[in-house]
C-alpha cells in the first residue's frame, strides 16, 4: 500500500459535551490519509474548532478516541503527539512585541529545553532553519529583526507558516487561517500552506469560511453541522445541493425553489468577516 494510502489522523465515535449540554461533537468517525489536504467547512458552532482542537489534545472528547499516526492520544501520549502537530490561527498567535526571527524561532520549542527556551539560544543550525523558512515563505532578510506586529495581516500569516513548519510537523491544524485576510492574500497563504505541506508530505487539515477556496484548496471537504459530519467527499463532490444541505439543512428542499436558488456564495464568502 503507497504512503499517500496510511492513515495519519483517526477519531473513533468522537463526542465532546460541554458541561452546560451543548454537544460540540457528535459520534465523528474520520480518516484522514497521510498528505490530505483536508477542509472544514459548516456554519458557525458547527464544532469546527472543537473538532481540530480534539485533533492535538486541546479538548478532551467525552467519548471516543483519536489517534494520530496510530498512536491513541491519551495522557501519556499526549506530549510526544502534541511535538508532530503543528497549529495555524486565524489571528496569528504571534507574540507582537517579538521580532519576526525570534517568533519563527519559537516553532522550534517543544523539541529545545526550556532552559534554551527561556535564554533565547538556538543552535546556528535551527537559525538558519528559521532563516530558510522565512525565505520559503516570502520574507526578505530585513524582516527579520522587526516586530511580528509590526506587519501586515498576510505577512504575519507568513510568519505563522514558517513557524509552525519549524517543527517539521506531521500534521499542521489550521483554524480559519485566512478569516481576516482580503481574498487575494487568503488565496496566496492557501497556496503557500498547500504547497509546503505538500513539499514535506504533512496532512493539513483546516477550517474555512469560503466555499470557493475551498472547493479550490481541498483534496477533501468535510461539511460539520450541529457537531456531525454531515457531508464528507472530495471537492469536486461538493456541489451547489450539497453547499445547501450545509448552511441550511436537510430541510432546504422544501422551501420554494426560488428561495432555494437564491442562497449561495455570495453570502456565504461574507461570512468570514473582512474577507
Ligand atoms: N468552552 C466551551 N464551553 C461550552 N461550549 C462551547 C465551548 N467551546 C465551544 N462551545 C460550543 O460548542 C459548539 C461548537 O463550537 P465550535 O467548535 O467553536 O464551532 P465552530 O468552530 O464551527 O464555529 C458551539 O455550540 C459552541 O458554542
Ligand atoms: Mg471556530
Amino acid at each position: 500500500m503507497s504512503k499517500q494510502t496510511e492513515t495519519m489522523i483517526s477519531l473513533s465515535q468522537v463526542g465532546k459535551r460541554w458541561p452546560d449540554g451543548t454537544e460540540a461533537l457528535k459520534q465523528v468517525d474520520l480518516k484522514i490519509p497521510k498528505g490530505e489536504f483536508c477542509i472544514l467547512l459548516g456554519p458557525s458552532g458547527a464544532g469546527k474548532s472543537t473538532l481540530l482542537r480534539a485533533m492535538n489534545g486541546l479538548v478532551q472528547p467525552t467519548q471516543g478516541s483519536v489517534s494520530i499516526d496510530g498512536i491513541e492520544m491519551n495522557a501519556k501520549s499526549l506530549t510526544k503527539i502534541r511535538h508532530r502537530i503543528a497549529m495555524i490561527h486565524q489571528h496569528f498567535n504571534l507574540s507582537n512585541r517579538a521580532s519576526v526571527a525570534t517568533n519563527v524561532l519559537a516553532g522550534t520549542l517543544p523539541s529545545v529545553s526550556l532552559l534554551r527556551a527561556l535564554t533565547g539560544w538556538f543552535t546556528p543550525q535551527q537559525r538558519e532553519k528559521a532563516c530558510h523558512y522565512l525565505a520559503h515563505v516570502g520574507l526578505s532578510p530585513d524582516h527579520l529583526r522587526r516586530r511580528a506586529g509590526d506587519l501586515s495581516g498576510g505577512q504575519q500569516q507568513r510568519v505563522g507558516i514558517a513557524r509552525a513548519f519549524m517543527m517539521d510537523p506531521a500534521v499542521v491544524l489550521a483554524d480559519e487561517p485566512v478569516a481576516s485576510l482580503d481574498p487575494k492574500i487568503s488565496r496566496d497563504i492557501l497556496s503557500l500552506l498547500r504547497d509546503t505541506a505538500r513539499e514535506l508530505g504533512a496532512t493539513v487539515v483546516c477550517s474555512l469560511h469560503q466555499v470557493d477556496l475551498a472547493r479550490e484548496f481541498g483534496d477533501r471537504i468535510i461539511g460539520m453541522r450541529d457537531g456531525a459530519m454531515v457531508f464528507d467527499g472530495r471537492a469536486e463532490e461538493f456541489t451547489d445541493a450539497r453547499l445547501h444541505q450545509l448552511y441550511h439543512g436537510a430541510d432546504w428542499e422544501d422551501e420554494d425553489e426560488e428561495e432555494a436558488g437564491e442562497v449561495p456564495e455570495l453570502e456565504l464568502q461574507t461570512v468570514g468577516g473582512m474577507a
